[in-house]
C-alpha cells in the first residue's frame, strides 16, 4: 500500500512558529502519534508532505522511522490546501497499489481503526472515507449523502449552507482510494471556493460525477479522529490521549489515587501493587517495580524505579534509575543518569547530578551531589555538597565506602575521600583524604569570655 500523510500546511490558527505537526501532545511530536498508527503497515511505500523549509519535520519523521521504515518526501511549493498538497505526493506512488491518505494533524487515530479502515478494501469501492458523528462539527468537513444514505460529496465549513451546517456526520481524515483513480481524479481539482484551495475533499465529488461509489467507516470513538488547528485542540488532544493512558492503566491495577489529577504523557509499564498519589506528571519511558509508592506532585521522566521503592511528595526524576528498598524525597531532584543503589535514603532538598550510589547510603538532608561516584554505607550529613565546578570544567568526586561526611562540608572536586574516612563538619576539603583518617578543615573556633554586648 502507499500511504500519504499530509504536512505541509502553515497551522496558520496555532499561532505559533513552530510548524503544526512538530507541536508536542504527550511529549511527543503529532506527526510521530500519526506514525505510530501506521507501525504495522511496514511493507508500505510512506510519502510525507512537507513544505520547502520543512527539514524539521523531515528530521522528525527520519529520526521516528530509524531502522523501521524509509520514508520518502515530496515538497508542496505553496500551501494551496490538501488536494495541493495530495498533487504533490503523486508522482511517488505506485499505481498498482492502494494509496491511505492521513492527515498530519489528525494524531489521536488509532492503529486498530486504521487497520478496520483499511480490511477488504476495493471489495465494493475504489475509493472509501472514514468519518464519525460529533456533537460540535464545526470546523470539519460534513459528508453530504441522498436520500439512499450514498455519499454525494464533502461540503467545508466555509462553503457550507446553513442547514449543512447543522450535519453532524463529519469527515475525519483518512481516506483509501485506488492510486489509478487517485491519479486520474486530482488533476482535476480546482480552486473554486471560498478559501480559494485545493480541497482534497472534492475527490469525492468528482468521483460521483464519475460514477463511482464511495463507502465510508464510521467510528464510534470520535475522540480519535480530533483535528488539531488550535492550541486549545491541542490541549484537547493531549488530555484525550493521557486519559485513555490511565483508563488503560486502571484497568491493568495502577492504584492511581486521583484519575482525573495524573498527567500520563509517556508510557508506564508497571509491576503489582503500585500507587501513584494525586497531581503526579510522568513523561517518556517510566519502569515501576512491583510495591512502588510515589508520593503526590511528583514529576518522573524517564525512570526505572525497582521494587519496594518510595518516592515522597514533591520529588522531580529525570533520566534516573534507583534499586531496590530506597527511599526518596520528599522535594528531592535526580537528574542525567543518576543511579541510587540499594537500601538508601535520599531526603528533602538534596539534588543529585550523574552520580552513582552505592547500596546503603544516606543523604538525608539539603545536599548537592553531583558528578560523584559513592560506595557503600555512607552518610551524607546534612548541607554538604560536590564543589564540581571551577567555572570552566566539571570535575568528579569520589566517596569510597563506609565513609562518613560531616554535615555543612565542601568537597572541591577533583577530589576522593577513601574507604572509611571521616570528614569533620563544616570542612573544606581541597586535598584527598587517606583510608580511615580523620580531615577537619575549618577555622579553629576562638572564645571571647565575658563578651559584653553594646
Ligand atoms: C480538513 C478537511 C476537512 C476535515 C478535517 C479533518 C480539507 C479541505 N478539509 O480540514 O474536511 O473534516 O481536515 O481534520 O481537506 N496540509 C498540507 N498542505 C496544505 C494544507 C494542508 O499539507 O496546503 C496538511 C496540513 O499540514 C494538515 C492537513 O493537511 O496536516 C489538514 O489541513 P488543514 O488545513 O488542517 O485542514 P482542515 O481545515 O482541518
Ligand atoms: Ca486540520
Amino acid at each position: 500500500m502507499n500511504i500519504v500523510i499530509l504536512a505541509a500546511g502553515i497551522g496558520k490558527r496555532m499561532k505559533s512558529s513552530l510548524p503544526k505537526v512538530l507541536h508536542q501532545i504527550c511529549g511527543r511530536p503529532m506527526i510521530c502519534h500519526v506514525l505510530d498508527a501506521i507501525a504495522t503497515f511496514k511493507e508500505s511505500n510512506i510519502v510525507v508532505v512537507i513544505p520547502p523549509n520543512g527539514t524539521d519535520i523531515e528530521n522528525t519523521v527520519r529520526h521516528f522511522a530509524r531502522a523501521k521504515f524509509e520514508p520518502k518526501f515530496a515538497i508542496q511549493k505553496k500551501p494551496l490546501g490538501t488536494g495541493d498538497a495530495l498533487k504533490s505526493a503523486a508522482p511517488l506512488l505506485k499505481i498498482n497499489k492502494p494509496t491511505l491518505i492521513l492527515f498530519g494533524d489528525v494524531p489521536l487515530v488509532s492503529n486498530q481503526s486504521l487497520k478496520r479502515f483499511a480490511k477488504n478494501f476495493e471489495k465494493n469501492s475504489p475509493f472509501r472515507i472514514l468519518t464519525t458523528k460529533i456533537e460540535k462539527p464545526k470546523g470539519y468537513g460534513r459528508i453530504i449523502r441522498n436520500n439512499s444514505k450514498e455519499i454525494l460529496s464533502i461540503r467545508e465549513e466555509a462553503d457550507a449552507s446553513t442547514k449543512e451546517k447543522r450535519i453532524v456526520e463529519i469527515f475525519a481524515g483518512p481516506i483509501l482510494i485506488n492510486t489509478k483513480v487517485l491519479k486520474g481524479l486530482i488533476q482535476d481539482i480546482k480552486q473554486d471556493n471560498k478559501q480559494n484551495e485545493f480541497y482534497i475533499t472534492d475527490l469525492v465529488a468528482k468521483a460521483v460525477k464519475n460514477n463511482l461509489a464511495i463507502s465510508s467507516l464510521e467510528l464510534e470513538d470520535s475522540r480519535e479522529i480530533l483535528g488539531v488547528n488550535t492550541i486549545r485542540q491541542k490541549l484537547e488532544a493531549e488530555a484525550i490521549l493521557s486519559q485513555k493512558k490511565i483508563e488503560y492503566c486502571l484497568e491493568k491495577g495502577l492504584q492511581i489515587k486521583d484519575p482525573n489529577n495524573f498527567n500520563l504523557r509517556g508510557d508506564i509499564n508497571f509491576k503489582a501493587n503500585v500507587t501513584i498519589d494525586a497531581g503526579c506528571v510522568f513523561d517518556g519511558e517510566i519502569n515501576l517495580g512491583k510495591n512502588v509508592e510515589i508520593g503526590p506532585y511528583t514529576i518522573l521522566k524517564n525512570v526505572n524505579i525497582e521494587d519496594n521503592v518510595r518516592v515522597d511528595a514533591f520529588s522531580v526524576i529525570e533520566e534516573s534509575e534507583i534499586k531496590k528498598n530506597s527511599t526518596v524525597g520528599p522535594f528531592a531532584r535526580l537528574r542525567n543518569g543518576v543511579v541510587v543503589g540499594e537500601n538508601c535514603r535520599v531526603g528533602n532538598f538534596v539534588e543529585i547530578k550523574n552520580s552513582v550510589i552505592g547500596n546503603s547510603t544516606k543523604a538525608s538532608h539539603l545536599s548537592y551531589i553531583g558528578d560523584a561516584e559513592i560506595g557503600k554505607d555512607v552518610n551524607i550529613g546534612a548541607g554538604a555538597i560536590t564543589c564540581n565546578y571551577d567555572g570552566k570544567d566539571k570535575h568528579k568526586t569520589t566517596i569510597e565506602d563506609n565513609v562518613f561526611v560531616g554535615s555543612n562540608t565542601s568537597l572541591v572536586a577533583p577530589i576522593k575521600i577513601k574507604k572509611g574516612a571521616t570528614i569533620g563538619a563544616g570542612s573544606c576539603i581541597t586535598f584527598d583524604a587517606p583510608a580511615k583518617s580523620l580531615n577537619v578543615g575549618r577555622a579553629k573556633q576562638t572564645t571571647i569570655k565575658n563578651w559584653k554586648k553594646n
